[in-house]
């Protein structure tokens, strides 16, 4: 059995762990905040001193934590994730990243004839808590396919994307059609207010049809504040940052509009609510 690696145990980090050691995998693990990792007891789990350590250990290792400042310090650090890695090993950068970001890493890794795939992940917190995550990847593609075996343990669906770098240009897409789809419930919602109707029959009538996983949890949430946080403001607002970048000079006034309802988000002191919290 392959041994696995995770470095940063957010919201995502922790559930695969805990999904890979209920699958009876040794993993070793790294996290900023060290009691986090000491939160978890498993005879198969190692608490590393670094990411370095983490890579060395491991056959495969993610890296699952915010964003471009915090994956670049894992990554690139003294004790950071290049620094111990070699041929052998699979490398999967797994969170939500910059574009330009991730295409200086692949092809740092590439230089160095290192294997990396980009993962980015979708599923959130319930995904990654009950190893039901969809994995969003690009690179090899037989890589990618030797792999799945070892990815059941924390994911329902593969999907391939394509060549490196792949899969995060579509993770940066889905968020954009994700956080407009949660404004876009926000506002109906208050057109649905202002018109005096029942809004927990507009809600349910909304998550009937368009429907879909998106509006059907703005629905509950819409009611019921989720407690613990799902995914942050602070990360969806970072994500819609990276894809207006990817876009550059295209017309996304949709984009835009969503961007700017997160960003005032963020300014309201909302950061770390859950990313529903757009409509609060
Ligand atoms: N939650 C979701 O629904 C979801 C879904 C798909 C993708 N993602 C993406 O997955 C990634 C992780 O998300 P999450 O929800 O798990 O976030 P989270 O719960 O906020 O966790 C963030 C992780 O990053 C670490 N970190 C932050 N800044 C750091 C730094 N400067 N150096 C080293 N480590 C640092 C944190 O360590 P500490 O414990 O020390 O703070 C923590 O382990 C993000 O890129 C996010 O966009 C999230």
């Amino acid at each position: 059995m392959k041994k696995i690696g995770i470095i940063g145990l957010g919201i995502m980090g922790k559930g695969m762990t805990l999904n890979f050691l209920k699958n009876g995998y040794e993993v070793f693990v790294w996290n900023r905040t060290k009691s986090v990792s000491e939160s978890i007891d498993h005879e198969k789990l190692t608490i590393c001193s670094s990411p370095k350590e983490v890579t060395e250990q491991a056959d495969i290792i993610f890296e699952v934590t915010a964003n471009d400042e915090s994956s670049e310090a894992v990554w690139y650090g003294e004790s950071g994730i290049l620094a111990g890695a070699s041929t052998e090993k699979v490398l999967i950068v797994s969170s939500t990243l910059s574009i330009d970001y991730t295409d200086k890493l692949i092809k740092e890794c590439e230089r160095n004839n290192f294997k990396i795939l980009d993962i980015p992940l979708t599923g959130g917190r319930v995904g990654a808590e009950t190893g039901n995550l969809t994995l969003l990847c690009g690179g090899d593609e037989k890589l990618v396919n030797d792999l799945k075996p070892t990815f059941e343990a924390i994911a329902a669906n593969v999907f391939y994307f394509g060549p490196s770098g792949s899969g995060m240009r579509y993770k940066l897409i889905l968020n954009f059609v994700q956080g407009t789809h949660i404004v876009a419930f926000g506002q109906a919602m208050r057109i649905a207010k202002d018109q005096g109707m029942d809004l927990e029959k507009v809600g349910n009538g909304l998550a009937f049809r368009p429907g879909g996983v998106i509006t059907e949890i703005t629905n509950k949430s819409y009611f019921n504040e989720p407690n613990p946080v799902t995914f942050s403001v602070e990360w969806i607002t970072k994500d819609l940052e990276y894809a207006k970048k990817m876009a550059k000079d295209l017309d996304v006034n949709v984009l835009d509009a969503t961007l700017e309802k997160y960003r005032e988000t963020v300014d309201r002191g909302l950061k770390d609510k859950d990313w529903t919290a757009v409509n609060n």
